[in-house]
This record gives structure tokens, sequence and C-alpha cells, in this order.
């Protein structure tokens, strides 16, 4: 939840040096006859993106207080918190810079190292006081939230709630607590003289909190405040605006592919029909009337030839249906986001005997605009006419009535090609055991035992090295079942750019693990990299998509950057 924070406020500065208040200069003796060393107080606090920074200065020496008598020069000093190492500093003057997040009340030593141009390595230590202020946020909702689903906080407060062993607040969101249907809250501690942005949110950023007039919750929506209580009143998770005015279709199936279903969208809401017929037989029509969106089901015949004619265009579309047959290939992408400068669109809609489209969801930017629809189908037309499309519902359209109006696709569904099993999950949504999810996905994972690959994907990593890191939600819930029941790989997105893992099982390498294949570099602005784990067989900076031919008895992956070069190139058995 980095965008748009809504509520404000200042909370206490919580950092002082020991005796309570802060002092011009802390003076130490130091070990040193004569030398003093002053350490200015923390002067300054900087508020990025929920971070605290604090920045103490340290000065030269001096031998009487007086600059102008110093004579011995610090050259570089360590500031540790505890047994913590802060950061080093070489500059002058001596300051540190660093993010004091994460830090539970109580008193800590901070001490600084230095090591002065007189040789001699000088040791200062005194006490920080770290107080955070206990906040407590709670909402009344107009209606009950859907069952089954959960309320956040999302915000910036740095300083984590724990309960028990579980950590509860992230920089993502902070489950809240049910009182009644209507009335939720949750407490969370805020950090040094930190502004607090939050916001109420069912998960993901396409279902943020809105007060009555659908804009989202802002500091005029808190209807109480009682010390460090607020209270805020929500009318609803966002209503879809405008019209999609783009037309296009798009042909996926689910389960055993018996039945292709296409999904019309047409401008405006009006009536009207759609007819099919494979080569040399007789058009069947199927009418509609009054909508915007209208899915139909038909048989396939594979390998063959469709005609699709919609009343009201001129054209008659000719789709070819892949061939049935090992081998067989299909591509991947994921976090295209409607970016109309995205390559990879164009460059996949070149390719040729492709079974069908797997996207690992960030289809938009905001699943609820109907403006972001209208990219999608400029940008996804060429290759939606060409393939069988297979989505994944990503966070920027989650709980939107668009992904399904226009992909036709429920939240979670499983199909089969040959010798594959492919299960897409959403979690976004609850994947804890017990969950509606999860119950199907152990079901679906049986299911597929007889099958030689079995295949998951889903938006969001369970591991990753980039902005988000690991989900460990995912990891907790999910991973488990997928090495119980055997997964070969798991696709997914989100984390723009392109990572895999080694065969993992637990986290860990090996030989019989699974291996996790973050492809998101479908045209959304691309995430830096963040260092390699040891999980992490190989990130890479850069637009892609992949191609994937599965034979018999393996898979052969391939990932393709926005050149149309293999920079990628693996095989799972
Ligand atoms: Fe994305
Ligand atoms: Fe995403």
């Amino acid at each position: 939840m980095k965008n748009a924070m809504l509520l404000t406020f200042l909370s206490l500065i919580i950092i002082t040096c020991s005796g309570g208040e802060v002092p011009q200069a802390v003076k130490s003796e130091l070990h040193s006859a004569g030398l003093k060393l002053y350490v200015m107080p923390f002067h300054k606090t900087v508020m990025v993106s929920g971070k605290v920074t604090v920045t103490p200065r340290l000065y030269e020496f001096f031998t009487d207080g007086s600059k102008t008598n110093c004579n011995v020069y610090v050259t570089n000093a360590a500031f540790y918190l505890g047994d913590k190492l802060l950061g080093i500093s070489a500059v002058k003057p001596i300051m540190l810079k660093t993010d004091l997040i994460y830090v539970k009340n109580g008193v800590y030593p901070f001490r600084i190292v230095t090591a002065a141009s007189d040789g001699k390595v000088y040791d200062y230590v005194t006490n920080i006081t770290v107080s955070n202020v206990s906040m407590t946020v709670k909402t009344i909702l107009k209606e009950p939230i859907p069952e089954g689903m959960f309320m956040y906080v999302a915000g910036s407060a740095s300083v984590l709630v724990k309960k028990g062993k579980e950590t509860e607040w992230n920089a993502t969101a902070l489950k809240m607590k049910k009182l009644t249907d209507l009335e939720y809250e949750a407490t969370f501690l805020a950090g040094l003289g930190e502004t607090v942005f939050f916001e109420f949110t069912l998960g993901s950023w396409a279902t943020k909190a809105r007060d009555e007039k659908n804009e989202l919750i802002h500091v005029s929506t808190i209807v109480k405040k009682d010390g460090h209580v607020f209270t805020v009143k929500i009318d609803n998770w966002g209503k879809t605006t405008g019209k999609t005015a783009l037309e296009g279709y798009n042909i996926g199936f689910l389960g055993d592919g018996k039945n292709l279903t296409l999904t019309w969208t047409q401008k405006n809401e009006k009536p009207g029909a759609v007819y099919y017929a494979y080569a040399g037989e007789k058009f069947v029509s199927s009418s509609f009337s009054n909508t915007q969106y209208y899915s139909f089901d038909f048989p396939a015949k594979w390998g063959q030839e469709l005609l699709i004619y919609i009343a009201g265009q001129k054209v008659t579309n000719k789709f070819t249906l892949p061939k049935k047959g090992i081998p067989f290939t299909f591509l991947k992408v994921g976090d295209i986001h409607c970016n109309a400068t995205a390559p990879i669109p164009a460059l996949m809609a070149k390719e040729s005997n492709i079974a069908f489209v797997m996207d690992t969801g960030d289809l938009v930017m905001d699943g609820l605009k109907a403006a972001d629809w209208n990219s999608y189908y400029s940008l996804n037309n060429p290759y939606l006419k060409k393939f069988l499309y297979q989505p994944a519902m990503g966070n920027h359209e989650y709980e939107s009535p668009f992904y399904n109006w226009i992909t036709g696709k429920p939240k979670w569904y499983s199909f089969t090609w040959e010798n594959c099993y492919f299960i897409c999950i959403d979690n976004n949504n609850n994947i804890e055991t017990g969950s509606p999810q999860y119950i199907w996905v152990e079901k679906e994972l049986k299911a597929a035992q007889k099958y030689k690959f079995k295949i998951v994907y889903f938006h969001i990593p369970p591991y990753s090295s980039k902005k988000h890191g690991d989900d460990e939600w995912t990891q907790k819930f999910l991973v488990p079942l997928f090495e119980k029941y055997g997964v070969h790989v798991v696709f997914c997105g989100h984390e723009h750019g392109y990572e895999v893992s080694y065969p993992l099982k637990g986290g860990k390498k090996s030989d019989k693990g699974i291996v996790y294949v973050t492809s998101a570099g479908g045209g959304q602005f691309l995430y830096e990299l963040e260092g390699t784990p040891e999980w992490s067989r190989l990130a890479v900076k850069t637009f892609n998509y992949m191609k994937i031919t599965v034979t018999g008895d393996k898979m052969v992956l391939n990932a393709i950057d926005d050149k149309g070069k293999v920079f990628d190139s693996f095989e799972i058995k």
C-alpha cells in the first residue's frame, strides 16, 4: 500500500537522549585525558515512505570545547543501537543517517566507536529511550464486508506490533479485529516523530475504503478523535467508474476444455448477438439484451478454424484453435498494467502455434476504472484475437467486477492440457487453512495427481528478492500444500522484472523441489534488483515474457526480453 495514504497525524517525538531532555550537545569524557567528544542531538527526522531517519552528528574532538583548539580529528565512526550496527560514517561532520524502524519500546545503549587521527579508538555510549505511541483506529461500516474477507488498515507506521511470534503489522497491512459486523479496530505503534498515513482495505489496492461520495478516505472522514483513538466511517469499497469504450473479446476455457467461453465487450449497453461457426459449418447464434459484457460457451473443436461474427460489426473474425497433442507450447506474461509503451504484447502477438497465454495478473492499474480496461484492449487485442487467454487476478484488479466481465474468468479455476494440470489461484484473497479457496486448492491438487505436470499460477510470489519481498502468507499456507502434492512449477507476477528460483523445498534448495518463476515484465516500470538470496538462481531487471514447451517428460522454459532475445532457458522434469 505505497500509494495514497490518507489519514495523517504527527505522533510524539519519541527518541530522546538519556536524561529525558534533548541537550544542546551531549558531552562525554573520553578515555584520553583532556579530550572531549561532542555528539550533537538528533537534530532532524525525515519521513520517507513511512521510514524514520535520524541524523545524529558527531563533531571533531576538542580539547576544551573550542574548535580552534582542537588537536585530534575523528576519521570515521561506527554507530550501534544495542548490538546492532546502524552504520559507519567517514564524512565530516561525522553523521549517521539510519532508519530506526522496527524498534520496540525500551532503553537502548547508543554507542559510537570512532577512530581518530591520533591513532586511538574512542568509545562513547549514551542511552536512547524509545517510547512509541500506541494508536487505535476504529472503523464503522455501512454494510458488513463479504463473507470470508478480512479488513486491513494499511499504511506507513513503522513499528511492529508483535502478537506471540507472529508479526502482525508490516508496511503492507495489519489485519483488523472484528468487534461486530459493522465495527473493526486495530492498534499499532507509531514511530519517532512519525507522520502516520493509513487507509483501509479488504486486502488490495482495488478495495480501498471510500466515503459516501466514493472518495478515498481522508482526514475529514475521521468522525471522532479521542486522544490516540480515531474513528472513521466507511461507506463502500470502491465503485466502478466509466464505461468501456473499446470493443474486444477473449476466448478461454475451464476444466478439460470441452467448451470454450467467448467473452465479448461492447461500447454501450445494448442488445445484440454473437455468431460462431467452425469452417464449413453453419453459424450458430447467441443473443443478449441490454448489456456491455456478454459471455457464452460453445463446443471446442481443436485445430479448426473458428469464425466469429458480432452483430453490428462489419467483420467476421477468424480464430484458429490450437491443435491438441504433445509437444505443445504456451506463453506466460504478467504485469502488463495496460501500459501503452509496453513492447511485450506486440512481441507475443507475433508468436504462432501457441496453445494459450497464461497471464499472472495486474492487467490494469486501477481495476475499477473503465478507462484502464480500454487501454487493456488497445494493447492486448492483437494477441487476444489470436490465442486463448487464461489470466489470474492481480492486486490491481482484485475484487473489480470488470475483471470477470471482461475476461469471463472466476477468481480461481483449473484446467487441463494434455499431460498438464493447471491451477489458477487468487492469492489476493483468503488462502488460509480452512478457507474456501484452500479447500478447493487441495481438492484440485489431489485431482492433479494423475497428470505428469502439476502447474500452479497466481499473482503474488511466495519467494521474491525484489521490492515486496517474500509473501509469508503464501509461504505459510500454500507452499506446504504444493510440496505435499508434488507441484512442479509455480508461476507468479507482481514483482516487476524476472526471477527464478532453484528447485526449493521449505525454502531451501532441493533436487526434488518446486521451481518458482516470477515473470512480471509485461510493461510496467521495472523494480530494482535487491541482492540475491540463496534460493534465487537468477534475477534480471528486464521486460519479458516466457515461452514454455511441454513434451512427454519435460518442460523447456525460455524467458524472452523486449528485444525478442532469450535470456534464460531451463528445464523442469
Ligand atoms: Fe504489477
Ligand atoms: Fe501486483
